[in-house]
């Protein structure tokens, strides 16, 4: 496979204002970079190991420690380099965070062993970060241990019933705790407190916009690619969709962009790339019609794995075959967003890794890659698509399996039974649309199994296949939950499908969650 060399294209710049985020339990620590975010400060998320020296050398205006287990006391707890509160840099401890500031400055933990969650009332008093806010107003807690002694120097700031020291500052070193949440949408006035931080303790400018970063990405591009040829493969799903409009916006016609029609996507679909790609944006789009040569190799495969293999690796063939015309390109857009790079190690690991090989590519193509999104979270993405003018169905568009339907179609994938479901999915689809549940939803799909039942239509009886319905609420796909659509969503969809789509005679609901059920059926 092709072998890539770098990669370029990110919005930040080395001038940016940055808070870096100290990742103590990811899922509070993604949470927060994105309020952050919000705030638009540039936020980083950095590994709990993180030193004093690493810090300074990213030379953030601020840190934030994120919430994370417990206790402090727990096997399982995690310290931090304490040379970082030596630094000078303001720095916000939160939940854990609170309890590890406490604990290194010399106050006072307690495993009082009443754990406090849920909704809270905060006496608040004083302090920066209330300013201007009530004094009393609903936070949102979550700990065991608590702390029950400020360190020597430092102002409690805000009490509730369970927590006696919820808040706690000490201006002259620029160092606050609070042992709640002000990430979490249940904490009232998260939002103000953590913007008191930003702005005021730390001084970070807000100029972090989705219309600066798409400034600051097209000038990253424009610079790195110069005159050369850039290759990106389109699959009309939301990241490969945004990366191309923004590689597009930097640098016009030098963008080839490869769309493979594998015939296995949904109605309307392969139409809607083309019209905004070709038609829209007028980039240089190659549709390769594949859709005879996948259908070929699939015939007669009914094992699910096997078509997973078949799919990935015609793939492959045909865009090398594409990309193989394009000898001159030097580069190769990848939608890679912040989430993937966090989750692969630090940012210089995952840099590694994604160097390794470039999938799809040949032998002998040396590609650097351009990778405009792996400095943001998925709402970022959408939020600079549409600043882009991409249209609503790609920017908000749920997830969609890279094999496309045949990993929804039960047994063989015949262009007849692509075509029932395709139809019957679409149904469900403009349904779950009209009632206004699309983008609440994760997913919403059809699937067709391999049996068929007896049914009776107008005079004569039927024997056809059922439409299983799947629509799943979930926040990373990890775990998911039956979305409880109403029962008259669920009577147009089957009322409409079974009249409408022949080759279909019954309408099932999945009411399965994940685990043990998975999302997709195959
Ligand atoms: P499961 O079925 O394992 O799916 O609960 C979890 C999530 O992954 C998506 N999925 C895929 N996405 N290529 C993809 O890009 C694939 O081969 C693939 N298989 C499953 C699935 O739609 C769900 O969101």
């Amino acid at each position: 496979m092709a072998k890539a060399t770098s990669s370029v294209g990110s919005a930040v710049t080395g001038d940016l204002d940055r808070v870096l985020v100290v990742d103590f339990g990811a899922q509070y620590a993604h949470l927060i970079a994105r309020r952050v975010r919000e705030a638009h400060v540039y936020s980083e998320i950095v590994p709990r190991d993180v030193t004093a020296a690493q810090v300074r050398d990213r030379n953030p205006l601020g840190i934030i420690l994120s919430g994370g287990p417990p206790s402090v006391y727990a096997e399982d707890a995690y310290d931090l380099d304490r040379d970082i509160l030596e630094l000078g840099i303001p720095i916000l401890g939160i939940c854990y965070g609170h309890m590890i500031l406490a604990q290194a400055l010399g106050g006072t933990v307690a495993r009082t062993g009443a754990a406090e969650y849920g909704r809270a009332e905060l006496a608040v008093n004083g302090g920066l970060l209330f300013a201007g806010q009530p004094d009393q107003q609903f936070v949102w807690m979550s700990h065991g241990d608590t702390v029950t002694a400020a360190p020597e120097g430092f102002r409690v700031t805000a009490a509730t019933v369970g927590s006696p020291v919820a808040a706690m500052e000490h201006e002259g070193r620029a160092i606050y705790g609070v042992q709640f949440h002000p990430e979490v949408v249940h904490t009232e006035r998260g939002q103000d407190i953590l913007k008191q931080f930003l702005y005021q303790a730390c001084g970070a400018r807000p100029t972090w916009t989705h219309v600066g970063i798409i400034e600051q990405s097209v000038a990253a591009i424009r610079a790195a690619v110069g005159k050369d040829r850039v290759i990106c493969g389109l699959s009309g799903g939301v990241d490969s969709s945004v990366a191309a409009a923004m590689v597009h916006k930097a640098i016009g016609d030098q963008l080839v962009c490869v769309f493979v029609d594998h015939g296995l996507l949904r109605k309307g679909e392969a139409a809607q790339v083309e019209e905004t790609f070709r038609t829209t944006f007028r980039t240089n789009l190659v549709r390769v019609e594949a859709e005879d040569r996948f259908l070929e190799r699939l015939a007669g495969v009914a094992d699910p794995e096997e078509k997973r293999k078949i799919i990935g690796e015609t793939f492959i063939r045909v865009f090398e075959e594409v990309a193989s015309s394009f000898k001159d390109a030097r580069f190769l857009v990848q939608g890679t967003l912040y989430p993937d790079v966090i989750e692969s190690g630090t940012k210089d690991a995952a840099m590694i890794k994604s160097h390794h090989n470039v999938g799809g590519l040949p032998d002998d193509m040396e590609l650097e890659l351009i990778e405009p999104l792996r400095d943001l979270f998925k709402d970022e993405v959408r939020a600079v698509g549409e600043e882009l003018g991409l249209p609503e169905e790609i920017v908000w568009r749920q997830p969609f399996p890279g094999p496309g339907l045949a990993v929804r179609i039960i047994g063989e994938v015949t262009r007849e039974r692509l075509d029932v479901l395709r139809s019957a999915d679409a149904i469900v689809l403009e349904e779950i649309r009209r009632a206004g549940l699309y983008r609440e939803l994760w997913q919403t799909f059809g699937i067709l199994p391999a049996i068929r039942s007896v049914g009776v239509q107008g005079d004569g009886r039927t024997y056809a296949y059922p439409l299983i319905v799947r629509a799943v609420t979930s926040d990373d796909a990890m775990t998911a939950d039956w979305a409880r659509l109403p029962y008259d969503v669920l009577e147009r969809i089957s009322s409409r499908v079974i009249n409408e789509v022949p080759g279909i005679n019954r309408v099932a609901y999945d009411i399965s969650s994940k685990p043990p059920a998975t999302i997709e059926w195959e």
